[in-house]
């Protein structure tokens, strides 16, 4: 077997930790693949004292706070930054890139908002990027999209990419549960961002699909032209109305690439009950792809926890410890693009797409309101295709629609004109359908 690969882990928590551990607990089987030994030689933790446990004083394992000395050590050929956040980890991602060293990431949000300039760097300095474990947690959605899937021209793809508000999802329509509650416990199983809003409003999985589009599509990282919302609006009725009508609402992430260019939008999306997707339920993540040549394929898997995020982070390393011991000059491919016009794709605006959409809308009991809601929907030309109206409760009562697709810009009108008719007494609550065929 061959010398071993020296690596460097700057940051550990959930995700640094259950890497440092697989490395330890698996360390043969992991050689066996490699075909060389991956020993980690220095580690830099915000918290060195209380790492203690995790790196023993017999391992030889140099412990310290400082990432940059991590990224400074000319021993280190692979450095792996599970700090997460973009400071210090920009400037460590980007000077260990610029000292020769191979990069892997599990930091999404870095790769997503500012990948851009760091495959530059990779690119200038013949070293390579690697983020596997930055999309849907354990699931290899990265290396099936560069790789697997490689001679295809993606039509879309659609993912449940983050785990935390799956959960929460999940519980809710299970019921008995509070929000609060789910949220706390996902934060104990180390599922949840630091900042959980990131998980509930939607970036999270901004940025995980990102990353999948710009693969997919070969186009640059672009987050800003993602549409991001989250699940707080949603309330444990929606989710069962949505039973009713035959579909289960998911936090879905969509890339879409039509005539028209590349859509990108992430928002709580009704999915048929005939798509095994509607299924996926729990901290795991799924993702839908379509190719032109080989058809629709699903992936699932758990999508956060720091095991299965383990897997992917170490997996990285892996396939760069396997390239180096071939000799390969550079160990993967450290661009994220495509070369060529796919670059220029446009981005299509929100306004633009077309949904078939579900409305709650909350209204008093009275004599004519389903006849001066259907006007309003039916000046702005939208159709319904299903209609529940239930018991009231202390005088309102909600009408709960299924419209054909109508444009985003006439739907917003006619939401805002909904909410100033006199009958409704609340917030509407709009749900898109998913814009894909049960069948693909
Ligand atoms: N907070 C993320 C999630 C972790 O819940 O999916 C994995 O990226």
């Amino acid at each position: 077997m061959q010398s071993p690969v020296k690596v460097g882990i700057c940051g550990l928590g959930t995700v640094g930790g259950g890497s440092l551990r697989l490395l330890l607990e698996n360390a043969d089987e992991i050689a066996r693949r490699a075909g060389a030994s991956i020993q980690v030689v220095r580690v830099a933790t915000r918290r060195p004292r209380e790492a203690k446990e995790a790196v023993s004083p017999d391992s030889g394992i140099a412990l310290g706070n400082d990432p940059f000395a991590v990224v400074k050590d000319a021993e280190i050929q692979v450095v792996v930054e599970t700090m997460g956040g973009f400071d210090p980890a920009f400037d460590v991602v980007r000077q260990a890139l610029a000292n020769g060293k191979h990069v892997v990431t599990a930091n999404k949000a870095l790769i997503a908002e500012r990948g851009n300039e760091l495959f530059e760097v990779a690119e200038a300095h013949g070293t390579t990027l690697a983020y596997e474990s930055s999309v849907a947690g354990g699931i290899p959605i990265i290396k099936t999209l560069r790789e697997g899937l490689a001679a295809n021209r993606i039509e879309w793809l659609a993912g449940i990419i983050n785990g935390t508000g799956n959960f929460i999802l999940t519980e809710m329509s299970a019921g008995g549960r509070t929000f609060e509650d789910v949220l706390a416990q996902a934060q104990e199983l180390g599922y949840a961002e630091a900042d959980p809003g990131f998980d509930v409003e939607g970036t999270d999985a901004a940025h995980k699909l990102t990353i999948m589009a710009s693969i997919a599509f070969g186009i640059p990282l672009q987050f800003s032209a993602t549409w991001t919302e989250g699940i707080g609006t949603l309330e444990p009725e929606d989710l069962a109305y949505a039973e009713e009508l035959g579909y289960r609402i998911k936090h879905l992430g969509i890339a879409r690439r039509t005539e028209r260019g590349v859509e990108l939008r992430v928002h709580p999306t009704l999915i048929s009950k005939r798509w095994l997707l509607s299924e996926v339920a729990g901290v795991d993540n799924a993702i839908v792809v379509k190719g032109h040549a080989v058809g629709t394929t699903l992936y699932q898997g758990p999508g956060a926890g720091a095991d299965a995020t383990a897997s992917a982070v170490v997996a990285d390393i892996i396939d760069i410890a396997r390239r180096l011991r071939a000799g390969a000059a550079r160990p993967l491919a450290p661009s994220l693009h495509y070369h060529g016009e796919a670059r220029d794709l446009p981005m299509v605006s929100m306004d633009d797409i077309e949904s078939e959409c579900y409305l709650r809308i909350p209204v008093l009991d009275r004599m004519g309101v389903m006849a001066r809601i259907t006007r309003v929907l039916e000046q702005h030309a939208i159709s319904i295709e299903a209609v529940i109206q239930k018991e009231v409760h202390g005088g309102s009562v909600p009408i709960v629609l299924l419209t054909h697709a109508a444009p985003e810009s006439s739907m917003n009108a006619a939401i805002a004109e909904l909410g100033s008719v006199p009958d409704v007494v609340g917030p509407i609550s709009r749900v898109r359908v998913a814009p894909f065929p049960a069948g693909e």
